[in-house]
């Protein structure tokens, strides 16, 4: 029977690197995104590699508190989904007193507000269908706190931190639903770096730096293992040992020199 994975950010980035894989695999593709022109363009680009796929989109701005409500019932009339991934969320560089109020609640609004509620909506109708799986995706700097990332690192805490707690209790529950919580890398290829104002922010040209397939390859690989936590990539794993055993003010240091500009 073919599986359905609805995928918020699906048409840019992440969410349109992981689509391309689950098309290959004959996953059928639910979208929800804020531009419905990058909608259509990523959607017409899929199907040309991939004609048999399906995919559906719908545009709407998940800052809005009725939105995830919204989400759930289009993807209800579409028979529910067997795979969520929250992955749609954006950053905002800079000292967060010079930026804009309505800015850092809006990205509070979709990197929290919108991921927990689309997480507790289809969490019930997953167990009422026997299982499924909840994709969260949070940030390596989730890890530390950021200055001139400081409302976007505390989001992607709140991500993580949430998303491991529900992952225990689940399992204590004996619950037929998994979550995977998912910490890239920085990424250099995806519209986010410049979305966010990070051009020339050293994290994106520092070793550990990542690319959109990279990360995909190791979310539908983390998929494959049934694994609770995915870190990506491949340089970020190796330097999570310096992570572990810097002292707290090291680490603040090394944090601190990624954020800045080069
Ligand atoms: N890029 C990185 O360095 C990096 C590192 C770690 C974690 N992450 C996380 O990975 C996820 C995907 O990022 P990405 O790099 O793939 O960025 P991206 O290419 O900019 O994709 C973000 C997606 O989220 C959607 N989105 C943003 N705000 C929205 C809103 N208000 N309502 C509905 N949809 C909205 C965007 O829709 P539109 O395109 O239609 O605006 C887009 O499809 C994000 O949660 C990000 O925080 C990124």
């Amino acid at each position: 029977m073919t599986q359905t994975a609805l995928i918020t950010g699906g048409s840019s980035g992440i969410g349109l690197e992981v689509s391309r894989r689950l098309a290959g695999r004959g996953w059928r593709l639910l979208w929800v995104s804020l531009k419905q022109d990058e909608i259509t363009a990523a959607r017409e680009a899929l199907l040309a590699a991939h004609p048999g796929a399906v995919i559906d989109g719908i545009a709407l701005d998940l800052a809005a508190p009725d939105t995830p409500q919204r989400v759930f019932d289009w993807a209800e009339t579409q028979g529910g989904c067997d795979l969520l991934i929250n992955n749609a969320g954006f950053g905002v560089y800079g000292p967060s007193a010079s930026l804009a109020l309505e800015a850092e609640q809006a990205m509070i609004a979709v990197n929290i507000s919108a991921l927990h509620a689309l997480t507790r909506l289809f969490l019930p109708a997953m167990t009422a269908r026997g299982g499924g799986t909840i994709v969260n995706i949070a940030s390596n700097s989730a890890f530390v706190p950021a200055p001139d990332l400081a409302v976007y690192a505390a989001t992607k805490a709140f991500v993580k931190h949430y998303s491991e707690a529900l992952t225990a209790e689940l399992e204590e529950a004996g619950s037929p639903v998994r979550i995977m919580t998912v910490c890239p890398a920085a990424i250099s290829d995806t519209p986010f770096l410049k979305r966010a104002g990070m051009e020339g922010v050293r994290t994106f040209t520092s070793f550990t730096a990542t690319t959109a397939d990279e990360v995909a390859r190791d979310i539908l690989a983390g998929l494959d293992q049934s694994r609770r936590f995915v870190l990506t990539g491949a340089a970020m794993r190796r330097a999570m040992w310096l992570m572990k055993i810097a002292p707290a003010p090291v680490l603040r240091w090394m944090t601190r020199r990624e954020t800045r500009r080069v």
